[in-house]
């Protein structure tokens, strides 16, 4: 209220200030006018009287004056005649009693010039006009001429009065319209965001009110944003350990996580280097957006930065990303921990990243039979590149004493030798996402032992799966010089020690998008057909996910179970991916080419048994899809992991879909309860949808409830706690000789 009357009186004062300044000079403008027009006819009114006056007083004439005032003055006009001593010879009767005033004037007109004022004549404003009478070259007296002003004051009065009604609607006005706006633009958004405030104090998860004016309250209401959140976490956290405390299971949470990493490593920031980038800024017309990249990667190492904080180095691969900055805090508007831009030329990632990485070794790791491409400049340009996240890491790692590198992937296999060299007193490991082949496969790179001496550059190389780490350690073993320890699952060269790890990933135990999103019968209903059961499929085209072998067991399932058919629809929610490369848009036009060719053999009036959604899908968009899916198809031919299999595990805690699983992905150690397949086996991939299809409630349950526990238990922040336990554990002071 103070704030209103403040506001108020402020806008009262200023609005008075200025109605009255322009009242003030609109009066003397008018003023000025009436006066000149007062001067004008007073003017002409002497010059008419002046001859016959002069007349008759230069002739000394004793009559005659009456007549001269009967002919010139008026009601409004008087005139008085003087004579050369100032003497009155005659004058209007109204006047009279009161021509004083006017003396000195008639002195003035006396001595030659004409004289001219405002006078107040008998109690009224008068104009007084005073001309001298010359007879024969001579001054013989003065003749005044009286003008009745008194319309100038009626019309200041009415003026002052224009005024203040015009002060009083405005003040009205403006004061209604601030109450207005002030409870529209302040009063209210403010009890709004109170009473959220209040809602989240008591613990409910209520989504935040919109802001109302982003200019005014946006740094407040996000302000206020960022602590509820954080707020909410730590509930979350808090009620999560209090659980756990109650079951007494031993589940890593991201409370846990944080304290494990604060005793541990007395809250060093840790350091994480991946080609692809937590969050990219792509420009929209005007506008930036973020958008989180369709990566398994990021799924996973996300929520373990957000619990430890720290520094992540990416390649800056957004669009917009160079607009909005190298070093920026994430997640944007509650920063935890600080994303580190590395940019490359177009040379440098095509050689590095589309060259090297995804033509050479990704087909090399991954055994689906698609041949790697080799070249000599795709490698000059991987090492180079390998060189220039190192110097940026270097240079973030400067300041701090025996820091944690955790290196990701198959696009860094050199850098944790780069590292160590320079830093032996950081502790370096390196997580291969993607399977290791056997030596046979490996043998054909050309640069094999300059990967091999990279990647034991680090202390502790982690794959995602047992047998992985043999296909390594036997690659290791047949390849360079060194001794493989088997024991002890390490690789001893010199004074260094590389151990070799399966930790396999996951997810955070809760899918974080938030779950607002549409309920099954929407879902349904878009699709525009009254189905009973929908699977879904998450990937990215890749090649190694088994897109096209899947939906040709789609089709294969509705022809060995036609009634089926109208029943079940599939929606595949597909990423486009690395589509630089010739062999990825061949895919997707192969997929595409197979979803038509599917539909057009089964589609019925109203039902087609494939929704095909290509384009990036935001994590929100997924998880209804997740959620409300009887039945998630992981068919990659394949996987390192496979973290959609366990996203869509977490989302169904409360929930009985079916888990349709290639053997091959490394997620199939995991997730024994999913129906294992062979993706390269149509049959056997049509049968498990049929088995999905008619599996009872109680075994889908039981399945999925295993399934739940199984992610749980074993997160990503277990992965992340055991990955930095053994570095942890790894002697320091450790050098590497140059090879
Ligand atoms: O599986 C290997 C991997 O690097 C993942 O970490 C990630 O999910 C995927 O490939 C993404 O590929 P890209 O970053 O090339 O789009």
């Amino acid at each position: 209220m103070r704030f209103l009357l403040r506001l108020l009186g402020a806008m009262w004062i200023a609005t008075l200030a200025v109605t009255i300044g322009f009242a003030w000079l609109e009066l003397q403008e008018e003023r000025r006018e009436l006066v000149a027009d007062l001067e004008r006819r007073a003017a002409l009114a002497a010059d008419a009287v002046r001859e016959p006056a002069e007349r008759l007083v230069g002739r000394g004439a004793r009559t005659g004056y009456e007549r001269l005032l009967a002919r010139f003055a008026r009601a409004d006009r008087a005139i008085a005649i003087y004579d050369d001593l100032g003497g009155l010879l005659a004058a209007s009767a109204d006047v009279r009693a009161d021509l004083g005033v006017i003396s000195p004037l008639v002195s003035e007109a006396l001595r030659g010039t004409a004289a001219r004022t405002m006078r107040v004549v008998l109690g009224r404003a008068t104009w007084v006009h005073v001309v001298p009478l010359v007879w024969e070259d001579r001054s013989v007296g003065a003749a005044a001429v009286l003008l009745d002003a008194r319309h100038l004051e009626t019309r200041e009065w009415s003026l002052w009065r224009r005024t203040a009604v015009r002060l009083g609607v405005l003040g009205l006005l403006l004061t209604g319209i601030t109450f207005l706006v002030v409870r529209w633009s302040v009063t209210q958004p403010i009890a709004r965001m109170a009473a959220w405030t209040r809602q989240i104090k008591t613990g409910k998860e209520v989504a935040p009110p919109p802001t109302a004016d982003a200019s005014l309250f946006g740094p407040l209401a996000q302000e206020v944003d960022s602590l509820a959140r954080s707020l909410a976490r730590a509930r979350i956290a808090a009620e999560h350990e209090a659980r756990l405390r109650l079951a007494g299971e031993s589940v890593w949470t991201e409370e846990r996580l944080k304290q494990f990493v604060r005793v541990r490593f007395d809250d060093r920031p840790i350091f994480v280097v991946s080609n692809r980038e937590p969050v990219s800024h792509m420009r929209e017309g005007r506008a930036v957006r973020s958008v989180r990249p369709a990566s398994g990667l990021v799924t996973a190492l996300e929520p373990v930065m957000l619990a430890c904080g720290g520094v992540w180095v990416a390649h800056g691969s957004g669009g917009a990303d160079r607009d909005v900055g190298a070093r920026i805090g994430l997640p944007e508007g509650d920063p935890q921990y600080t994303l580190r831009r590395v940019w490359l030329d177009a040379a440098e990632e095509s050689g590095y990243y589309y060259g090297f990485a995804n033509e050479g070794l990704w087909p090399l790791c991954h055994i689906v039979h698609e041949r790697p491409q080799f070249r000599a400049e795709d490698w000059g340009h991987y090492c180079a590149v390998n060189e220039k996240f190192a110097r940026t890491l270097l240079e973030e790692m400067e300041s701090t004493p025996a820091p944690i590198l955790l290196v990701q992937d198959y696009h860094f296999a050199l850098l944790p030798q780069m590292v160590k060299r320079a830093r032996p007193d950081a502790r370096v490991a390196l997580f291969w996402h993607i399977p290791w082949p056997n030596f046979e496969a490996f043998r054909i790179c050309p640069w094999q032992h300059e990967i091999l001496l990279g990647m034991l550059g680090a202390d502790l190389v982690g794959f995602q799966t047992q047998f992985h780490c043999n296909n390594f350690l036997e690659t290791v073993e047949r390849t360079i010089e060194g001794r493989v320890d088997w024991d002890r699952f390490a690789v001893v060269r010199g004074d260094h020690t590389a151990h070799v790890l399966p930790l396999p990933i996951s997810v955070a135990p809760e899918f974080d998008a938030p779950g607002n999103g549409p309920d099954r019968t929407r879902l349904l209903a878009d699709l525009g057909a009254e189905v009973e059961f929908l699977g879904i499929g998450v990937d990215r085209v890749d090649y190694t996910k088994g897109l096209p072998e899947r939906f040709r067991a789609i089709r294969r399932f509705f022809e060995r179970w036609p009634e089926y058919r109208r029943r079940v629809v599939f929606v595949q929610l597909a990423s486009p991916s690395r589509s630089r490369i010739p062999r990825y848009q061949a895919l997707l036009h192969e997929t595409e080419e197979t979803v038509r060719q599917v539909n057009e053999a089964l589609a019925e009036r109203g039902w087609k048994p494939v929704v095909y959604h290509q384009r990036h899908h935001e994590h929100a968009e997924i998880q209804p899809w997740y959620l409300h899916a009887d039945f998630c198809m992981v068919t990659s031919l394949h996987d390192g992991m496979n973290l959609v299999a366990k996203e869509f595990v977490v989302t169904q805690q409360q929930g009985d879909g079916v888990l349709i699983l290639s053997r091959f992905a490394g997620a199939a150690n995991d997730l024994r309860d999913a129906l294992l397949v062979n993706p390269y086996d149509i049959d056997d991939v049509a049968g498990a949808v049929h088995r999905a299809v008619t599996m009872e409630r109680d075994e889908r349950r039981r399945r999925m409830r295993r399934m739940v526990s199984q992610v749980q238990e074993h997160s990503v922040y277990r992965w992340a706690a055991m990955l930095l336990a053994e570095l942890d554990r790894m002697p320091l002071g450790v050098s590497l000789a140059r090879e």
